[in-house]
């Protein structure tokens, strides 16, 4: 497969939203879905402005009643929408080799974008009563995290993630425009980061709807942090890539706890859970790699490499290098980044060892 296709599949819905705070409604793939996970839900009772055909379609619900995020083209003589950005093809053992990294701050640049992701992420935890266990520690029973609270927090996150490249990819295409100069790539690796970005939500809502809190939460985070994040790219590109950097640390850490707490079994509702028709195909997923777990493990792949890019476009010189991620080097021998998962440095490149 060449290309990503969003396709028109379906999923089986099973209604509606619950009480907590992040309301969320759930939607399998897999037609063994275990009932007790959507046993709190209650009907939603919106109609849906498409009609819908997919194979996988299994449910009580009627079909006038199930909502989709992304229905298929209605233009007539369209049949599918294709992506210009194609995912670079991960293999199992790449992605079996990310690990949780951490750069050191060595200046005072560095501490402000450390600092400034370390509030974020206390005050999300704080707000969420997320708990991250300390190595072999067991929580309270209040902070062990279901597959409705992962998903919450997956969907949350991903809606922020998808701002930074947005923003530093707007503003470099604006600088490029006014000052009649190049960019020298930067541009379209910002773009596509955001891309990534929005492709994980997109996933992510196909296996659950988010409840009118959490679409305010989401609202009111967009409109901070994304006037937040303009205003500091134009005074420091360099602070909000390694800012990017470390938030990208956390977001493998996240990634890797859900993966090993699956592992672990301590997510049984998604041991029989597939990928969306939608991941299978931006990622590319093998016939025999698309559960829960090779999601995951996408995704936090993705993640890691946003953290190298991060940080290595944080060690530049902003005006004037060259992105390395879209560089021809002269010698082909010597290793480079690279845009898949060949040569990935979970502290980024330093600029010494590219240029
Ligand atoms: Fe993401
Ligand atoms: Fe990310």
């Amino acid at each position: 497969m060449n290309s990503l296709t969003i396709s028109s599949t379906t999923p089986l819905r099973v209604a509606a939203r619950p009480q907590s705070l992040f309301c969320l409604a759930a939607r399998s793939y897999s037609g063994v879905t275990p009932t007790t996970f959507y046993g709190s839900f209650r009907v939603n009772r919106r109609s849906s402005p498409v009609a819908y055909s997919s194979k996988r379609l299994i449910s009580s619900t009627p079909q006038n009643q199930i909502k989709e995020y992304f229905p298929p083209p209605q233009t007539p003589g369209v049949k599918e929408v294709q992506s210009a950005w194609v995912h670079p093809v991960y293999t199992e053992s790449q992605m079996r080799t990310i690990q949780i990294a951490h750069r050191d701050a060595t200046n005072w640049s560095d501490w402000v974008a450390l600092g400034t992701v370390r509030i974020f992420r206390w005050g999300m935890d704080f707000v969420t009563g997320y708990k991250h266990p300390e190595p072999g520690q067991e929580l309270d029973a209040k902070f062990k995290m279901t597959e409705k609270k992962w998903l919450a927090r997956f969907i949350f996150l991903e809606s922020v993630a998808g701002v930074p490249g947005m923003v530093g990819g707007m503003l470099r295409h604006l600088r490029s425009l006014r000052r009649m100069k190049r960019d020298n790539g930067w541009i379209e690796t910002l773009l596509e980061e955001a891309f990534n970005e929005r492709m994980h939500l997109l996933t992510f809502l196909k296996l659950a709807e988010p409840g009118w809190f959490m679409r305010f939460m989401v609202l009111g985070a967009q409109g901070v942090f994304f006037n937040g994040f303009f205003l500091s790219y134009l005074i420091s590109p360099r602070i909000c890539h390694r800012f990017v950097g470390y938030l990208e640390e956390e977001a493998v850490i996240t990634y890797t706890r859900a993966i090993q707490e699956l592992e672990d079994g301590k997510l049984p509702e998604w041991n029989t859970l597939e990928a969306p028709e939608i991941a299978v195909q931006y990622w590319q997923m093998p016939e025999d790699k698309r559960t829960m777990k090779d999601l995951l493990m996408y995704i936090r792949a993705d993640e890691a490499k946003h953290r190298e890019v991060n940080h290595t476009l944080g060690n530049l010189v902003q005006a004037t290098d060259p992105n390395p991620y879209q560089t021809q080097y002269q010698d082909p021998t010597k290793e480079h980044p690279s845009k898949g998962m060949e040569n990935l440095k979970g502290e980024g490149w330093e600029r010494k060892d590219i240029f």
